[in-house]
């Protein structure tokens, strides 16, 4: 198995993962947010390939959090279902602590939906320990009120 960035060839396969994590997406979003995020050195998007076939990919990100300063944190992760125990998720994780070791990042973190109950057994077999539950609350911003592009 090898992990390696991915290229703008794995974009269909990735959105058929992203799909498989819940996500459906409109034709080219994929790519185009591939792109955004390989041109940003502080985002991490690595996939594993087996036998030349793309079976998982994790994005990565490093954070600078006003209250608590900076990390990295697991922003997806998804194994093909078909290759799900078979030390594929543990090698990409392995990958983001190199990667956030080397940008001298403290700790790694991952918000973990609760009925991703896969995952739960799989951080802590990892040595990530659950420091807190959250809820998690969202509002759209009406299409007129929003710029297209972003504004700082
Ligand atoms: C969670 C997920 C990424 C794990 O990937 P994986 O490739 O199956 O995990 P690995 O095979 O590398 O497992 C690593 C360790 O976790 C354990 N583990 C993995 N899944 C587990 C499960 N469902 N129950 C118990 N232990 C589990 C493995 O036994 C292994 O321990 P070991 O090496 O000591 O035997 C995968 O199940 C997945 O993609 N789930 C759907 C999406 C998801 O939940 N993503 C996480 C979002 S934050």
């Amino acid at each position: 198995m090898a992990i390696r960035p991915p290229s703008g060839a794995d974009a269909l396969r990735l959105d058929g993962l992203v799909v498989q994590l819940g996500y459906p997406s409109r034709p080219g979003e994929i790519e185009a947010r591939l792109a955004r995020l390989l041109a940003d050195p502080a985002q991490l998007v690595r996939v594993a390939a087996a036998e030349g076939a793309v079976v998982a990919w994790v994005h990565a990100a490093e954070q600078e959090l006003f209250e608590s300063g900076r990390r990295c944190e697991i922003l997806g992760l998804v194994v093909d279902r078909t290759r799900r125990r078979g030390g594929v998720g543990r090698a990409l994780v392995a990958e983001v602590e190199r990667w956030a070791a080397a940008r001298g990042l403290p700790e790694v973190s991952v918000r973990s939906n609760v009925v991703r109950e896969e995952s739960h057994p799989f951080y802590e077999r990892l040595g990530y320990a659950c420091a807190k539950t959250q809820h998690v609350y969202r509002k759209a911003l009406p299409p007129g009120a929003r710029s297209a592009g972003t504004v700082s």
